[in-house]
Order: structure tokens, then C-alpha cells, then sequence
């Protein structure tokens, strides 16, 4: 059978990084507060004409460079982020444009903080189907331009970066033994919409809008949504907890990556943990912890990762990959 498997991994961040403490120094909080509440103690956020979709071309470029294709080699673009340039087209086909590929398909997935997953898991689809080869999967975000820099609930946990992997066909024996996607499973229940939302948008206020969140809420619901996929993806792959080498999760708050990591019974230090140092960049932050946990030398040929999200919606998914 025809697997999907990830061969590059690259990754980009804005360079200017907006600290706890010039946070403090604009909205009633504290570096104590948002490190002991979140884990967070810093963010990348973009400059001023510097959009989602530099950002993603730079990590695909790094991507593409690590795994030794050519811009002609791709033939497939599933991009994830709710922050693209502008409300149509698509930033996969600005990022295409950008790379230098004159043909292939390309289009953006809008499923939040999932969003990676939602793409990794239509990105597979397609490459199984055997009509495509050889696809770049990304996830980018500018969160910094959704944000009430007044509301110390939201502004404090957010930051901008991509990431970006390429997947290609490949053939498997059909086992848990074999490397690539081996499962995906996804969710959404648009029932909790108004627990986390942008409050405007292109077909209704014309704005863009700002995000809203009620944290304590998503706080509980992440935890119960993302332990259950999470089974549900390794049941899926024939694969227990026990399998696992990495857990790639979704980078929101560290309490939530710890608490969910726990009721797997998976140990502290089988965290890529990145959420202290680039905050929660939505769509991008599987991606940007996967790249970091690759270059660093921590996943290695053979290791079972289990990637997990959840967003707004809500939305929310896991994958079992073979590395
Ligand atoms: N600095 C200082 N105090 C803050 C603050 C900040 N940045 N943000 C909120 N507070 C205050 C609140 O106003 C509240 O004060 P009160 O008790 O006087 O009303 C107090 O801290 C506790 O707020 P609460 O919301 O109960 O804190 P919490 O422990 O739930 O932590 C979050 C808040 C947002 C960090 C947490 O709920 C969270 O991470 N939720 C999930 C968010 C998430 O994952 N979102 C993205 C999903 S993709």
C-alpha cells in the first residue's frame, strides 16, 4: 500500500521576540503570572509588511532544502492558517507563487490550532490516492494581528512563526512497522464556537476582527478532547501509549501538554515542549516543535511521534507517524 511519509522538516520565525516582561510593561500582568499560568516566557511576532505567507515560504524553503527537492518536484500545497494575506487566494497558492512552482495543486485549510493536522491528514489522503507525489504541508500564522493587545486573557499567550514539512508517496507493507503517516483520526464539534472565535470576518462585520477566547472552558475541554484522540489514533495505527517516543502537541499552554501527556501514562520528558519560548502560533506550532525536535537530534529513524491539536471550533485531531 501507498503511505505518506515526512522526509523535511524546516521551520521560520519572525525575528523580533516580545517578552513576559514588555508584555507587563503594557497590560495588568507578569512575567510570574503568564510562566507559572502558561509556561510561556516569550514570542516571535512579525514585522511590520511581513506577512504569513514570507513566513511560510521561508520554512518550506528550509524544508524543501533538508529534503533535496527542486520547486518542480512538488505537486501538492495544503497550507494551514487563519491568518492568510489577504481573505482570497488561498496563501498556499501567494507561498507557491513565492517558492517558484509553476503548477501544482494548492489550497488552505482553516481548522485554527488543528489546522496542521487537519492538512497533514488531507496531505496523506491524497498522497495515498496515488495521483500525487511529492507535497509540502504548512502551517503559518501572524496570531499577533488577531490580538486585543488590551485583553491580558489573550494577547499574553499567542505568537507568529511557520512550519513546514515535505511528504511523499511512498510504498509500505501495509503494518504499524512501516515509516509515514500510519493513522489519523479528527474531530470538530462547531457547538463550542463561542468559546474561542474571532468576533468579525469577511462575510459578516467586513473586518478582520480580534480573538476572544474563554480560557478556563477550552482549558477543560482541551484536556478530555486531546487524551481521547490520542487513543483513538494509536488504536487506529494497532499501537499503544507504550510505543511512543515523542508526543509533538500542540504548543498552548504547558499545563495542558502535561496534564494530557499524564493521562496516557507517557513521561514528562517524551514532551517537545517549545511553548516556553515561541508562545501558541496556532497552526504553526506542530510543525515548529517537530522541526526543532528533528534538528536537535531527539527523533530518530523508527520513532513513533504522536502529534496532537485542538482549536476553535472546536477542532481536533491526532496522528501516529513513523519517523
Ligand atoms: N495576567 C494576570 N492575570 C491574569 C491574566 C494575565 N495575563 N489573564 C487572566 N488573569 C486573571 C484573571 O482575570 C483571573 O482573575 P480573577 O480571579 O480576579 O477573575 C485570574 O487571572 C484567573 O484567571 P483564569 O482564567 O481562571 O486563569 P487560568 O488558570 O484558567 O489561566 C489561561 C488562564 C488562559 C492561561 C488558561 O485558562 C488557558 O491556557 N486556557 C486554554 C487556552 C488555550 O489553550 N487556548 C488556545 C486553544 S488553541
Amino acid at each position: 500500500m501507498i503511505r505518506s511519509r515526512i522526509i523535511a522538516t524546516g521551520s521560520y520565525l519572525p525575528e523580533r521576540v516580545l517578552s513576559n516582561a514588555e508584555l507587563a510593561a503594557q497590560v495588568d500582568t507578569s512575567d510570574e503570572w503568564i510562566v507559572e499560568r502558561t509556561g510561556i516566557r516569550q514570542r516571535h511576532v512579525a514585522a511590520e509588511g511581513e506577512f504569513t505567507s514570507d513566513l511560510a515560504t521561508e520554512a518550506a524553503k528550509r524544508a524543501m532544502a533538508r529534503a533535496g527537492v527542486v520547486p518542480g518536484d512538488i505537486d501538492l500545497i495544503v497550507m494551514a492558517t487563519a491568518t492568510p494575506d489577504q481573505t482570497f487566494p488561498a496563501a498556499a497558492t501567494v507561498v507557491q507563487m513565492k517558492i517558484g512552482i509553476d503548477d501544482c495543486v494548492a489550497f488552505d485549510v482553516a481548522a485554527v490550532c488543528s489546522g496542521f493536522l487537519y492538512a497533514l491528514t488531507v496531505a496523506d489522503a491524497m498522497l495515498r490516492t496515488g495521483v500525487h507525489r511529492r507535497a509540502l504541508v504548512i502551517g503559518a500564522e501572524t496570531f499577533s494581528r488577531l490580538l486585543d493587545w488590551e485583553d491580558r486573557g489573550t494577547c499574553v499567550l499567542f505568537g507568529d512563526g511557520a512550519g513546514a514539512v515535505v511528504m511523499v508517496a511512498e510504498e509500505g507493507a501495509g503494518t504499524s512497522a512501516d515509516h509515514g503517516v500510519l493513522s489519523s483520526r479528527l474531530h470538530a464539534d462547531g457547538r463550542h464556537n463561542q468559546l474561542l472565535f474571532v468576533d468579525g470576518g469577511p462575510g459578516s462585520t467586513g473586518t478582520v476582527g480580534k480573538l476572544r477566547m474563554k480560557g478556563k472552558e477550552v482549558f477543560r475541554h482541551a484536556v478530555n478532547n486531546l487524551s481521547s484522540v490520542m487513543h483513538e489514533a494509536l488504536e487506529a495505527a494497532q499501537l499503544s501509549a507504550a510505543d511512543v517516543d515523542w508526543v509533538v502537541p500542540h504548543q498552548a499552554n504547558l499545563r495542558i501538554l502535561e496534564a494530557t501527556a499524564k493521562k496516557l501514562g507517557l513521561e514528562r520528558d517524551q514532551l517537545i515542549v517549545t511553548v516556553d519560548s515561541h508562545a501558541n502560533t496556532s497552526a504553526a506550532s506542530v510543525p515548529l516543535a517537530l522541526d526543532v525536535a528533528v534538528r536537535d537530534g531527539r527523533v530518530r529513524i523508527g520513532d513513533v511521534l504522536l502529534l496532537e491539536a485542538m482549536g476553535g471550533g472546536f477542532t481536533w485531531g491526532a496522528a501516529v507517524v513513523r519517523w
